[in-house]
């Protein structure tokens, strides 16, 4: 597949069919991935894969934190984007809750939807990133460069991806979960599987500034 084709046609899959993605597929995703540049090559970065009952465990105990809307306590804390990103925020939240049909002051409906989206969005499969506590912030950026890379590698084969600071809230949970040391922070989680190409969320693509407001032209 055409790498700018690839870049155009990912988005954040909503819905997922139920089919799990296989270990193989999943393997050839991450090799790919793998490939991603890093700063002197550190690659900072590993990986929980999780896929069947682990997966199901997983849904269970972050949608039923969700709806208890127990306090989310993320290693990275939640920024609080001051203007215009809080703007930009506030235009994605409203245009998915307009195409789902949730109004304004549905607050069950609202709260069903922050539910699924703790549940990975009902995805077969999920990607918990990883790193040692205490680097520097550069060990971020890494991971930034490898998450996008697993993205676009997961359109070849026909995958959507949501990458998803919803899945890494409540990190103790998870840390029991997969037994992954205190010493490691999690940065953020994927959903993975085959999108739902019936769902209505999936017909939804998210806008972008216009060019000219974030380039600058030095020398032309
Ligand atoms: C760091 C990061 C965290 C994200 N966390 C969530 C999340 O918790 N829930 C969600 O639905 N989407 C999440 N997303 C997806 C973004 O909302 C999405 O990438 C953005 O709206 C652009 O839309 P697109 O991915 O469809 O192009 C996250 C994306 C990034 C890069």
């Amino acid at each position: 597949m055409d790498v700018i084709e690839a870049i155009k046609s990912r988005y954040s899959v909503r819905a997922y069919k139920p089919d799990p993605v296989s270990k193989e597929v999943l393997t050839q995703v991450m090799r790919a991935a793998l490939r991603a540049p890093s700063w002197a090559n550190t690659q900072t970065w590993e990986f929980a894969i999780i896929g069947g009952d682990a997966m199901k465990e997983l849904k269970d105990i972050l949608g039923t934190k969700a709806a208890a809307q127990d306090e989310r306590y993320p290693d990275i804390p939640r920024p609080d984007w001051p203007s215009p990103y809080r703007e930009r925020r506030r235009e994605l939240g409203a245009q998915i809750y307009q195409l789902m049909g949730i109004s304004r002051d549905d607050t069950e409906a609202q709260l069903r939807w922050f539910v699924q989206m703790y549940r990975f969005f009902e995805a077969p499969n999920a990607i918990i990133v990883y790193t040692d506590k205490g680097l520097s912030e550069w060990a971020l950026l890494n991971i930034g460069l490898v998450i996008q890379t697993i993205a676009l590698a997961a359109v070849n084969y026909g995958l959507g991806t949501t990458i998803l600071a919803a899945g890494v809230s409540y990190p103790d949970e998870i840390r029991k979960l997969f037994n992954i040391p205190e010493s490691k922070q999690l940065v953020l989680a994927l959903a993975i599987g085959y999108p739902d190409p019936e769902a209505r969320v999936n017909k939804f693509r998210s806008n972008r500034v216009p060019l000219d407001t974030v380039v600058t032209w030095y020398g032309f």
